[in-house]
């Protein structure tokens, strides 16, 4: 994801108040990323990435936002429990960012963001999702897989010297497994 990183830095994001949905199962709401939210996802963007986004990247994109972009958080009570940031540029989405606290790993946050996420991609008439993935990263290659993603190629040295990625794809005809 990484690529996509450097890429963002020049955009912004699209922030939504007409789509907030709400999983009374487990009390989780999925809504816009707001300002507030910023010091939790940056807790959050540290504990699970070695080279996380810098809060001035976040800041900056939450205050500009883009049609295309989508910074998502998903929300039990007052504490964000994850995040989603994907975009759809003519009927190609890509997933650039999903990470849950190791606390709360487990626990189904992955897949209802994920779930939120395509929901939204499908209703902008998105037709194929591209993501990459540490080669190294089973827990999230294992997720990916549940939604019909598949490996579609890999990017050499894509997270540094030796650290290469995987390209998932999922596409409208691709059913989850
Ligand atoms: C990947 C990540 C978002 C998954 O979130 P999560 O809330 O733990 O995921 P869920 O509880 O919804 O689990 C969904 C599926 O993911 C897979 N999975 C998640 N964690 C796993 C683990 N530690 N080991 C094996 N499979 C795992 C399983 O297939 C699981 O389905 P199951 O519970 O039916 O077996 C989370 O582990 C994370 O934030 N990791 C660090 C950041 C990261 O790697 N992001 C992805 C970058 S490409």
């Amino acid at each position: 994801m990484l690529y996509f990183r450097y890429l963002l830095r020049n955009r912004a994001v699209r922030t939504f108040t007409e789509m907030t949905t709400q999983n009374p199962r487990q009390e989780l709401t999925f809504e816009p990323m707001r300002l507030d939210h910023l010091q939790q996802v940056l807790e959050i963007e540290n504990q699970c990435f070695e080279h996380p986004w810098s809060k001035t990247y976040f800041t900056l994109s939450l205050k500009r936002p883009r049609s295309y972009e989508y910074f998502y958080v998903a929300r039990r009570e007052h504490a964000v429990v994850g995040y989603i940031i994907f975009n759809i540029l003519h009927e190609e989405a890509h997933i650039l960012n999903i990470a849950v606290p190791p606390a709360n790993q487990r626990q189904g946050i992955g897949k209802y963001l994920l779930t939120s996420a395509l929901e939204m991609i499908t209703a902008d008439d998105g037709r194929e999702v591209f993501l990459e993935v540490a080669v190294s990263n089973l827990p999230a290659q294992y997720l990916y897989r549940q939604f019909g993603f598949r490996i579609c190629g890999i990017r050499k040295n894509y997270y540094g010297r030796y650290k290469d990625a995987y390209v998932f794809r999922k596409g409208a005809d691709t059913d989850a497994t």
